[in-house]
């Protein structure tokens, strides 16, 4: 079937991409670090004769040399995610999320594997008020993980120009599902309410509530990867694609589906309030995307609407968190 590294591979989205190539019969090497990622994300492969594990950094390009020897193609994960992270610790950020990034494609392009598949992302789009996000018209970057993302996907395009490797970026726009962290500073929003809720305490949101994202179940991530990964549409490559469901959803209404389908386990919980706080340095009122050109040229249909995502994610955590 082929052979794919996936960096960033004992992270949330990566040990998911990894969970299902192998299901479907690829051999998979991961490339991590463990600085976000986690062992207990990757334990279920370690016996699997077609999973290898590099513990590795993608800063050192020795490592990612090693990492892509006889691989067909890269679904690139790996890099320090999270806006205030990157506002607290600009440096590490960019010595991950750039230098790493191009590491990884200077020993793609070596190897000739046949395609890089790369984690972009919707914070790319900065200031621009315009809605909804189509991928031509992007606005200024609001934070130094945006930067570093919009680097990304100027190296990509450079690398696919000047040295022919095919490149293709996925913006992805607020992922949730099985598996991601709930724990730490910068735990994402949904599995923090998750946990946060689980527990009997209030989930904090950061201004009135009324901002809304695309929230976008981890299978239409898992989706737009294979499909970048495998078009043999020509237009389709050397570009970049919205990763998203293509419909908004405000933070109030999350915290009213969370919490509807948590009381279906603990019926207490659709008693707790939530609190608020003041809005976020760096966060826009609205997110969301145009899935259009995924449509068009890949052939993309997310399966998940954020309900059913949220529905299947809280089953997960409250099976796997309790
Ligand atoms: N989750 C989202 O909503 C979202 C949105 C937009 C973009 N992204 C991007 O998707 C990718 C995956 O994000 P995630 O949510 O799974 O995050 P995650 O933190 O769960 O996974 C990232 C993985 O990369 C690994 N890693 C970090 N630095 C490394 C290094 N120097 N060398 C090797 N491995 C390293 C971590 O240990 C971790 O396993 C990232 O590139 C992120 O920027 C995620």
């Amino acid at each position: 079937m082929g052979k794919i590294l996936i960096t960033g591979g004992a992270g949330f989205i990566g040990s998911n991409l990894t969970e299902y190539f192998l299901n479907k019969g690829y051999e998979v090497v991961c490339l991590d670090n463990f600085s976000t990622g986690h062992r207990h994300n990757i334990e279920a492969f370690l016996k699997n004769p077609n999973y290898k594990l590099i513990e590795g950094s993608i800063c050192d390009l020795e490592t990612c040399k090693e990492a892509v020897e006889n691989v067909d193609y890269v679904l690139h994960q790996a890099a320090l995610g999270s806006v205030p992270r990157s506002i607290n610790d600009p440096i590490t950020s960019n010595e991950v999320n750039v230098s790493g990034f191009l590491n990884m494609l200077v020993a793609a392009r070596d190897a000739k594997v046949k395609r890089f598949v790369y984690a972009a992302s919707s914070s790319t789009y900065g200031d621009s008020a315009s809605l909804p996000k189509v991928e031509e018209v992007i606005g200024k970057p609001l934070s130094p993980y945006a930067i570093t993302k919009y680097v990304n996907e100027l190296y990509a395009d450079v690398f696919s120009k000047t040295y022919g490797i095919e490149c293709i970026g996925l913006r992805y726009f607020n992922v949730f599902g099985r598996r991601q962290d709930p724990n730490g500073t910068y735990a994402a929003v949904i599995p923090l309410f998750v946990k946060q809720l689980m527990n009997h305490q209030s989930p904090k949101i950061n201004g009135t509530g009324d901002y809304s994202r695309d929230f976008t179940y981890i299978d239409n991530v898992i989706q737009m990867n294979e499909l970048a990964m495998l078009t043999d549409n020509p237009e389709a490559i050397n570009t970049v694609y919205n990763t998203a469901v293509g419909d908004r959803t405000t933070l109030n209404d999350l915290v009213h589906y969370i919490k509807k389908y948590l009381s279906e386990y603990d019926e207490q919980i659709s008693n707790i309030e939530v609190i608020h706080g003041p809005n976020r340095v760096g966060d826009i009122p609205h997110s969301l995307a145009s899935i259009e050109k995924a449509q068009n040229l890949l052939g993309y249909n997310p399966s998940h609407t954020i309900e059913n995502g949220l529905k299947e994610a809280i089953t997960w955590y409250w099976e796997n968190l309790k």
